[in-house]
C-alpha cells in the first residue's frame, strides 16, 4: 500500500498549492491509491447552493474491503486493534486485520440473516469495546447506513435519533463499565424503544455477564447470532455517493441533526489525513482516546487508521481510572508513537499533578494531538513538556462533524508550531474569513467567521431526511461558502487559531450541545415555564452550562428543585448535558419584541455582572438587577 504522506514542510507547500489549482488532479491521484470496483468517470462536480457535492461520480467500491481486505495479502498478521479494558484486571484483547476481517464478515452474515439490507439504518449504542468497531464495519460491508450513538445518551435521545433515522434495527451490550460507573445499556434501549415501532430487531453483546430480558421474536443475543455465520461475506458494491452513515449532532435548533457521510470521498479523506497529520508509519502505534460514538472515532479510530493498514489502541475506560496514570501506564504498555486526546482530558491531567506521569515511560511517543475544543496555552505548554517532554510535535486538529475529517492542523512533526494555533489548513480546504458583511478579510492578524470556500471530499452531503436544513444550516449564512460556525484567527504567516463557536452551540469537554436542545430538556420539567441557557469558561470542561430558569414561582426548596431539573435533563439527553449552575429567577431578560438577551446571561454567567452593557431596550430592567443579586449565591 503506497503511503499518502507528505515528507517535508515545502512538499506540504507544494502539495498545497496544486490541490487549490487543480482539485480534481490532485484528489483523482489519491483515489487512485485505494481499490475501487469501478473508478469514476469525474473527480468533482459540485454547487454550494443547492448544495449538491459529488466527488469520484460513477465510482463503485466497499469501504471495507479498503479498510480490510487489502491488508490481508501482506499484513493480515499485523495487529489491528489492541483492546485496553477499563478494569486493569480484565484481560486484554487484540484483533489482526485477518481476525477483525473475519469477525465483521461473521458478523455482517448475522445481519443479513436478520434481513437487514443495504441502506437500511442501524442504530448501534455500545460500549468501546471492539464489538463496537465491528458492528460499525458489519453494516459497511453490507451497505447498511450506521447510525452510531455515544452510550451516554439517554433512552429518550436515543429515541429520538432512531426515529429520525428510521433505524430498524439496535446493536447494543447487556451494559458497559466506564470508570468506576455502569450503565445497563439493554434496560435504556428497551425504554427507547417502546417509541420507536420501526425497530425489528435488537442484538445483544454479552459484555459484562448481565441478565438481559430479551423479547421472543425481537432480541438476540451476538454470540447466537453469528454461531453459525462463515467467515467470508462478499462486500456489498456500494456507489460512491450511497450514505455510509449518519451520525448526529447538535446545531442552534433544538433538534439535532443525522450527519451524512457517504463512502468514497470520506473514505480517501479519512485516510489521507490520517497518514498526513499523524505520519504514520509501518510500525507505529497509535491511540487515539475518543469513543466511537462520536465523529473523531468514526474517522480516526475505525476508518482513517484501518484504511492506513494501522495499529490502533482502542481503550474502555477514562483517563482517570483507576489512577491518575492510567492513559500514561498504557501509552508505556503498547509504547504508543502517535496520541491523540481532547483538551478537557489534558486539563484535567495536568490538575491530577505531574508526580502522575513520573513512574511511566513515554520515550515512545512522537506526536501528541489535541481536537474538538480550543487548547489554553497552559495546557498546551503542559502537554508539550510534561507528557512530550519538548520531543514531540503537537498537532491540534482543527474540525467537525459535519467536515468528516481533519481541515486545519499541523502536520507530524513538519509544521512549524505555535502554542494554540491549529496551524495550516491541509491540503484540498480552503478556508476564509468573513467579515459580518459577509466578505472575506484578507489581511494578517485578523479575526473573522470560519467559513470554506470549496468542497472537499469528506464534506457533509446531507442532513438525514431534510435536505433543506442542511442548506440553510450551512450554505445559506454567505453565499457560496461552507459556514463553519466558529470564529478565528489568522496571524502573518497564514496560521489559523479557533475561537469557538459563533452560534448558540456550547462545547462541553469537547461534546457539542445546542443551547435550545437544552432548554427544551429543562422545559420538560413540570415546574418550568421557561428558560435560558448559556456557556460559560470551565477550567478543565472549555465550557459548562448555565441555565437561568423561570417557574410558576420560586423554588421553596432550591435543592431540591435544582434536582428535579439535573434529572429531567439526564432524562432527556443524558448525564453529559446537565447543567453545572442553575439560578431560578422570576423572569429572563428580555427585549421589547420578546428576545432574550443571552449577551446579559452570558456576561453573568462569566462573573462579569460589573460590564453588561446597554439594557435600556429590555422589557423589564429590573430583571436583571435581580439576577445580578442571585449570581452571587449560585
Ligand atoms: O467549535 C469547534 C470545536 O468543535 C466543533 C466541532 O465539534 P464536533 O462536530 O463535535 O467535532 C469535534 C471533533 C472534531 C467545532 O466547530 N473544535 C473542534 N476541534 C477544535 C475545535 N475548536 C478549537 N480547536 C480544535 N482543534
Amino acid at each position: 500500500m503506497k503511503s499518502l504522506a507528505i515528507k517535508t514542510f515545502e512538499e506540504y507547500q507544494e502539495r498545497y498549492a496544486q490541490s487549490v489549482a487543480d482539485p480534481s488532479a490532485f484528489w483523482g491521484e489519491i483515489a487512485e491509491t485505494f481499490q475501487w470496483e469501478k473508478s469514476w468517470d469525474k473527480v468533482l462536480e459540485w454547487n454550494f447552493q443547492e448544495p449538491k457535492v459529488q466527488w469520484f461520480k460513477g465510482g463503485q467500491l466497499n469501504i471495507t474491503t479498503n479498510a480490510l481486505d487489502r491488508h490481508l495479502e501482506h499484513n493480515a498478521n499485523k495487529i489491528a486493534f489492541y483492546w485496553e479494558p477499563n478494569d486493569p484486571s480484565t484481560e486484554a484483547r487484540s484483533y489482526t486485520y485477518a481476525q477483525l476481517h473475519t469477525a465483521v464478515c461473521r458478523f455482517a452474515n448475522a445481519l443479513k440473516v436478520k434481513g437487514i439490507k443495504k441502506g437500511d439504518r442501524i442504530c448501534i449504542y455500545m460500549p468501546m469495546i471492539p464489538e463496537l468497531a465491528i458492528a460499525v464495519l458489519a453494516c459497511a460491508r453490507i451497505g447498511a447506513v450506521h447510525s452510531v450513538v455515544f452510550a451516554g445518551f439517554s433512552a429518550n435521545a436515543l429515541a429520538d435519533r432512531i426515529v429520525d433515522a428510521e433505524a430498524t434495527m439496535v446493536i447494543t451490550s447487556d451494559g458497559l463499565n466506564r470508570g468506576a460507573k455502569s450503565m445497563a445499556l439493554k434496560e435504556i434501549v428497551d425504554e427507547a424503544i417502546t417509541t420507536c415501532p420501526s425497530i425489528t430487531n435488537v442484538i445483544v453483546y454479552n459484555c459484562l455477564g448481565w441478565e438481559c430480558n430479551m423479547v421472543s421474536g425481537r432480541d438476540s443475543w451476538w454470540h447466537d447470532a453469528i454461531a453459525h455465520q462463515p467467515e467470508h461475506c462478499t462486500p456489498e458494491l456500494m456507489d460512491v455517493e450511497d450514505p455510509l452513515f449518519i451520525l448526529y449532532t447538535s446545531g442552534s435548533t433544538g433538534k439535532p441533526k443525522g450527519v451524512v457521510h457517504t463512502c468514497g470521498g470520506y473514505m480517501v479523506y479519512t485516510a489521507y489525513t490520517f497518514q498526513n497529520v499523524y505520519q504514520y508509519e509501518a510500525d507505529d502505534i497509535y491511540w487515539c482516546t475518543a469513543d466511537i460514538g462520536w465523529i473523531t472515532g468514526h474517522s480516526y479510530i475505525v476508518y482513517g487508521p484501518l484504511l492506513s493498514g494501522a495499529t490502533s489502541v482502542l481503550f474502555e475506560g477514562i483517563p482517570t481510572y483507576p489512577y491518575a496514570g492510567r492513559f500514561w501506564q498504557i501509552v508505556e504498555k503498547y509504547k504508543v508513537t502517535q496520541f491523540l486526546t481532547a483538551p478537557t482530558a489534558i486539563r484535567s491531567l495536568m490538575a491530577h499533578g505531574t508526580e502522575h506521569l513520573k513512574p511511566y515511560d513515554l520515550s515512545s511517543l512522537k506526536i501528541l494531538g489535541t481536537v474538538g475544543e480550543p487548547i489554553n496555552e497552559e495546557a498546551w505548554q503542559w502537554y508539550y513538556k510534561e507528557v512530550g517532554k519538548e520531543q514531540c510535535a503537537i498537532v491540534d486538529n482543527w474540525w467537525q462533524t459535519e467536515t468528516g475529517g481533519i481541515m486545519i492542523s499541523g502536520i507530524g512533526t513538519l509544521s512549524p508550531l505555535k502554542p494554540t494555533f491549529a496551524g495550516y489548513p491541509l491540503p484540498g480546504i480552503q478556508p476564509v474569513l468573513l467579515n459580518q458583511e459577509g466578505r472575506e478579510i484578507e489581511e494578517p492578524n485578523v479575526e473573522g467567521y470560519l467559513c470554506i470556500k470549496a468542497p472537499w471530499p469528506s464534506i457533509l452531503r446531507t442532513t438525514y431526511g431534510d435536505h433543506e436544513r442542511c442548506r440553510v444550516t450551512y450554505f445559506s449564512h454567505y453565499d457560496g461558502y461552507y459556514f463553519t460556525g466558529d470564529g478565528a484567527k489568522r496571524d502573518e504567516n497564514g496560521m489559523y487559531r479557533i475561537i469557538g463557536r459563533i452560534d448558540d452551540v456550547i462545547n462541553v469537554s469537547g461534546h457539542r450541545f445546542g443551547t435550545a436542545e437544552i432548554e427544551n430538556a429543562i422545559n420538560a420539567n413540570e415546574h418550568v415555564i421557561e428558560s435560558a441557557v448559556v456557556g460559560y469558561p470551565h477550567p478543565v470542561k472549555g465550557q459548562s452550562i448555565y441555565a437561568f430558569v423561570v417557574g410558576e414561582e420560586l423554588p421553596e426548596d432550591e435543592l431540591a428543585a435544582r434536582h428535579s431539573i439535573v434529572e429531567t435533563v439526564s432524562k432527556e439527553i443524558g448525564k453529559i448535558a446537565v447543567p453545572e449552575k442553575i439560578m431560578f429567577v422570576t423572569g429572563l431578560p428580555k427585549t421589547r419584541s420578546g428576545k432574550i438577551m443571552r449577551r446579559i446571561l452570558r456576561k453573568v454567567a462569566e462573573g462579569e455582572t460589573g460590564s453588561l452593557g446597554d439594557t435600556s431596550t429590555l422589557l423589564d430592567p429590573g430583571i436583571v438587577d435581580e439576577i445580578i443579586l442571585k449570581s452571587n449565591t449560585i
